[in-house]
């Protein structure tokens, strides 16, 4: 197991390239089992979810070939059953199971257990493939999905009590491609993720309309083909490096990013006095720390509204931001574990109901610290970039799940991490 050690007080400049997006590329790799065809994706990341995701689709009988970020996938002879020691692995996982009912009239794939962010149910994703014909039982900690004479289109309302479901809409959204009929998702997830799966499945031959709005239209087709695809880039990989460049930078460069994904990243940095300038393509950003930087209030919310993906990161950032920063996690109302970390190196927060309230201070210092999920542990690099001496990140498996390189990618900016054997 690593860890990785952060040598505070580097500054950040320079550039990097961004990655692919994780989000993006995990449903797309699962949308790939709806055709025997071969299917290319590029600009796939190299990390351990991705791997995972390769794993199932292999054990499910798929061959795949990864080189250069580019997967080739071939899905000839199927099995329907997701193996439970892949499947627990990632919770992910989960967006198997609408391509395999659709394409087989069967899935099984283990229930996901507890997750450290929250209570992640998937009452949305049954509830919207029921919709579409599907029977569901549960037998041995297995969801079992069977739809023996083929799924039929319907209308479906997917909002839940957090909102829309990103995944359970790509579920939904993957199972109608091949469905007969229309169907109809309203309060749909309008993430740029769906959208990026919703044009593979189109350039698949899928007919879908409305993918990135609230309410998306599927003419379902008897069969999908083959496709080449490249993943838009990873919104939350730029962002986070965005907070490290406000927290420690003198000027970085982001290359490869989207502007239009990152227009509540951008206002929430410029509300806390950064500056943030985008070439005319808005495919490269530059952050620039302010001189006078000050504490904001956020609240995330479904896409276009502040991701719950960035709300560690910037709870890191306003760490150390004068002033008072009040931050509402409505998606996840318990994903606030890097408090607890953050304030072992000194930060001043409270955590109530779903909410942080922050007091920046001075400067954090650094103390041993635990990971415990992907975007925790991000947050506590970017916690240990400035503080006072060397911060020892344990469990650094957390970020290598979704950060390509990303020991790699702070070296180019110039910060002195390690990464070492625990
Ligand atoms: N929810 C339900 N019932 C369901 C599904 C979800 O009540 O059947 C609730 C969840 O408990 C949560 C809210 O709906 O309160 C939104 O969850 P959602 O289903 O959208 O989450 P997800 O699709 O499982 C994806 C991302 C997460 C990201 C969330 C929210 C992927 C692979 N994962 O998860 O990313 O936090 O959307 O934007 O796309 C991460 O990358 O670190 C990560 C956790």
């Amino acid at each position: 197991m690593d860890k990785l050690l952060v040598h505070g007080g580097a500054t950040l400049r320079g550039a990097i390239n961004i990655s692919g997006s994780k989000n993006a590329s995990l449903p797309i790799l699962a949308a790939a089992l709806l055709t025997a065809d071969d299917c290319i994706i590029g600009r796939v990341p190299d990390v351990s979810d991705t791997n995972y995701m390769i794993q199932i689709l292999s054990a499910l009988g798929a061959s795949v070939e990864r080189a250069s970020g580019t997967v080739r996938i071939s899905c000839g002879e199927l099995a329907v059953e997701a193996p439970y020691e892949l499947v627990r692995r990632m919770r992910a996982s989960i967006c198997v199971m609408g391509p395999l009912l659709a394409r087989k009239g069967r899935a099984v794939v283990s229930l996901p257990g507890g997750c450290v962010i929250g209570d992640r149910p998937v009452d949305l994703h049954l509830r919207g493939l029921e919709a579409l014909g599907a029977k569901v039982a549960f037998e041995g900690g297995n969801i079992i999905l069977t739809a023996p004479t083929g799924l039929r289109g319907a209308n479906v309302d997917l909002c839940g009590s957090h909102g829309p479901t990103v995944l359970g809409t790509d579920n939904v959204m993957m199972a109608a491609t091949l469905a007969e009929g229309l169907t109809i998702i309203e309060s749909a997830a309008a993430e740029p993720e769906v959208l990026d799966l919703a044009n593979f499945l189109n350039a698949m031959g899928a007919k879908i309309e409305g993918a990135g709005t609230r309410r998306i239209v599927i003419e379902g087709v008897s069969q999908l083909h083959g496709a080449q695809h490249t993943v838009i880039p990873d919104r939350i990989e730029a962002g986070t490096f965005m907070a490290a460049a406000a927290l420690a930078g003198e000027g970085v460069t982001l290359r490869r990013v989207c502007r239009d994904h990152l227009t509540a990243i951008t206002a929430a940095l410029v509300k806390a006095g950064h500056r943030v300038d985008y070439n005319p393509a808005g495919d490269v950003c530059t952050v620039h720390r302010g001189e006078d930087p000050q504490g904001c209030d956020l609240v995330t919310a479904p896409y276009p509204g502040y991701p719950t993906d960035m709300q560690a990161q910037m709870t890191a950032l306003l760490a150390t931001t004068p002033g008072l920063s009040v931050i509402k996690d409505t998606i996840f109302p318990q994903r606030f574990m890097h408090c607890a970390e953050l304030k072992r190196m000194g930060a001043d927060i409270t955590v109530d109901n779903g909410t942080a309230v922050v007091r920046g201070v001075a400067q954090l210092s650094a103390a041993p610290v635990m990971a415990s999920d992907l975007r925790a542990s991000a947050a506590l690099v970017l916690a240990a970039l400035t503080a006072k001496g060397t911060t020892a990140i344990h469990r650094l498996y957390h970020i290598d799940r979704g950060y390509e390189h990303i020991d790699e990618k702070l070296l180019l900016l110039g910060a002195d991490v390690e990464r070492v054997r625990d």
